[in-house]
C-alpha cells in the first residue's frame, strides 16, 4: 500500500518565489503569493484539512482499489485525492482566511467512463456554498466516452473575495462523481 507522505514543501518553494520576485524591480511583479489546499494535507500555510461529509461516502482515492476509476497519482497535487461518487449527496467543506482581496480556484479530477453504468458513472453536479449563501453557478460534466482521466480541471473560480474568513462548500449531488485534489487561493 503506498503510504500518503507529502513529497515537496511547497509553501517553501513558494515563499522562496516570492523573496525572489520581491528582489526583483517593482515592476516587474505583482507579489502573489499562492497558498494550496490539498484534500489530504490541507492548507499549506495554516494546516486546516478540508472536512468530507459524510465521512462513510469518502475515501482516499490514491489507495483504493475497489474505486471504480484509478487516476495517475503522478499527475495530481501531492499525489493524492478524495473519491466519492454517490446516489446521495457528499460534501467538502474548507475554511481560508486572506489579509487583502483574493482569487479562489478548485481543481478535480475528471473521469470519463467508456460505457455508461452505474458502477462507472463519470457524472460529474457540483454546487458550491460560499459563506451560507449558494451561488448560481454550478459544475457539471458529462463523460465524452474517451476512458481518459482529465486532471487540474478547474471546476470553481472565484475573484474579488472579501478579505475576510471563508467557509466554502462544496456538494455532489445525487449521481454525481467528486474526485477532489486541490484548491489554491492568492
Ligand atoms: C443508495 O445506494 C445504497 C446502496 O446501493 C442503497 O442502499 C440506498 O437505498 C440508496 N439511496 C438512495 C437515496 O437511492
Ligand atoms: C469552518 O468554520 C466554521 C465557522 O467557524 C466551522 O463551523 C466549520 O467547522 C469550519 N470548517 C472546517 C472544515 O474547518
Ligand atoms: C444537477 O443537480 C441539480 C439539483 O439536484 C438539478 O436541478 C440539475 O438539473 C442537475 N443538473 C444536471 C445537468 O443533471
Amino acid at each position: 500500500m503506498p503510504t500518503l507522505q507529502k513529497p515537496v514543501n511547497h509553501t517553501l518553494f513558494f515563499r522562496s518565489l516570492a523573496i525572489l520576485l520581491f528582489s526583483l524591480p517593482k515592476t516587474s511583479v505583482a507579489g502573489t503569493q499562492i497558498t494550496y489546499i490539498d484534500d489530504q494535507f490541507g492548507d499549506t500555510v495554516t494546516g486546516a484539512l478540508p472536512t468530507y461529509l459524510p465521512p462513510s461516502l469518502w475515501i482516499q482515492g490514491s489507495i483504493c482499489s475497489a474505486c471504480a476509476f484509478h487516476p495517475d497519482s503522478t499527475k495530481t497535487y501531492d499525489s493524492t485525492w478524495h473519491d466519492a461518487t454517490t446516489n446521495i449527496s457528499a460534501t467538502v467543506q474548507f475554511n481560508f482566511t486572506v489579509m487583502s482581496s483574493t482569487t479562489l480556484d478548485v481543481y478535480c479530477l475528471l473521469p470519463n467512463h467508456k460505457s455508461p453504468g452505474v458502477s462507472t458513472n463519470s457524472f460529474y453536479n457540483l454546487s458550491f456554498v460560499l459563506d451560507g449563501q449558494t451561488l448560481a453557478q454550478t459544475f457539471v460534466h458529462s463523460s465524452d466516452l474517451s476512458g481518459n482521466i482529465q486532471y487540474n480541471a478547474g471546476v470553481l473560480s472565484l475573484s474579488n473575495l472579501d478579505p475576510v474568513a471563508h467557509t466554502v462548500s462544496m456538494i455532489a449531488l445525487q449521481n454525481s462523481v467528486f474526485h477532489f485534489d486541490f484548491a489554491t487561493y492568492t
